[in-house]
């Protein structure tokens, strides 16, 4: 008998399977394809306190092994999200959800993250400060260890859920970022976001994407990101969130024994809507191959002690 369950801070999730903000929407879109209450949580699209129309486009580009996006942050506005969207999801999925929030600013953050703690369903407040599309926000808080530790201690200080910290690749040593979350108070950690890339296209010799950079995601992540969490489980005692490049049971696996507690599943989601569902399904069947029979217990296997 396998035993896929695994706990984020008091959360139990049935399995480790988490679609990532972004890839998802707001999940119910998805419930047409199968049964969405199968996984683990849904980290649910980029919130922030007003609504957003995103980019100009074009906001994508293929690249061999993924994509380049530059969605900006596209979204109906956090009291939207309440009353509207969040309501919708819960017909199908009735677990704890992890709340994604974005901003512009630290009172921004706060904001959103105080409405939506208050919301039942909501289980993890997930603070995204890497996303890589915006300016003046996002990203920015996310690459240096004093703002990225500020957000962090003033969202802790408004809210009772657990605060999980999204962070960005996009910097020279990310376990500075993780250690100065850890200390200001965060519960968790989400990594890896997306890596900045772009495209020029040769007819007009111009960036193919409007924006002109964007944020890279696909299976060719899935070595840095598990760099990246091994490095951090390494430098930190809080639980990890693993992503980048996850798309089959078998680098769930890879990216827990680098030290994820759960993982996120992205761009997969884009190129096949049944991924999660078919991960989910594979799981246990992978866990008898490698002879794993608790998946909670892998967490960290990797490491030769800690
Ligand atoms: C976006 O909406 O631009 C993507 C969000 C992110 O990468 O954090």
């Amino acid at each position: 008998m396998t035993d896929t369950s695994v706990t984020l801070s008091g959360i139990k999730l049935d399995n480790p399977v988490i679609p990532a903000s972004g890839t998802f929407g707001f999940g119910y879109e998805f419930a047409d394809y199968y049964d969405i209450n199968i996984l683990g949580s849904i980290s649910f699209k980029g919130t922030t306190k007003e609504p957003r129309f995103g980019n100009p486009t074009p906001r994508i580009a293929e690249i061999p092994s993924g994509l380049i996006n530059s969605v900006g942050l596209q979204n109906p506005g956090v009291e939207k999200v309440i009353s509207s969207e969040i309501p919708r999801l819960s017909k199908y999925f009735k677990k704890p959800l992890i709340a994604n929030i974005s901003g512009f600013s630290v009172d921004e953050y706060v904001c959103c993250a105080k409405m939506l703690d208050k919301v039942n369903q909501v289980g993890i407040l997930e603070i995204n400060i890497s996303c890589p599309n915006v300016h003046g926000g996002g990203m920015s808080f996310g690459t240096c260890p004093e703002s990225a530790a500020e957000v962090t201690r003033a969202v802790k200080s408004a809210v009772s859920k657990p605060v999980y910290i999204k962070l960005s690749p996009n910097v020279t040593d990310i376990t500075k970022i993780a250690r100065a979350v850890q200390d200001a108070g965060a519960d968790g950690i989400s990594m890896i976001n997306t890596l900045l890339g772009m495209r020029i296209d040769l007819k007009t010799k111009k960036p193919v994407i409007a924006n002109t950079k964007g944020g890279m995601s696909g299976p060719c992540l899935l070595p840095l990101a598990l760099r990246m969490v091994y490095e951090v489980y390494e430098a930190v005692d809080i639980p990890i969130i693993g992503m980048g490049g996850i798309s089959c049971a078998k680098d769930v696996i890879e990216m827990m024994l680098a030290g994820a507690s759960a993982v996120q599943i992205g761009a997969a989601n884009l190129v096949n809507p049944y991924v999660c569902r078919d991960i989910i399904e594979n799981l246990p069947d992978v866990m008898r191959q490698y002879g794993i029979q608790n998946l909670s217990q892998i967490t960290g296997g990797a490491h030769n002690g800690k």
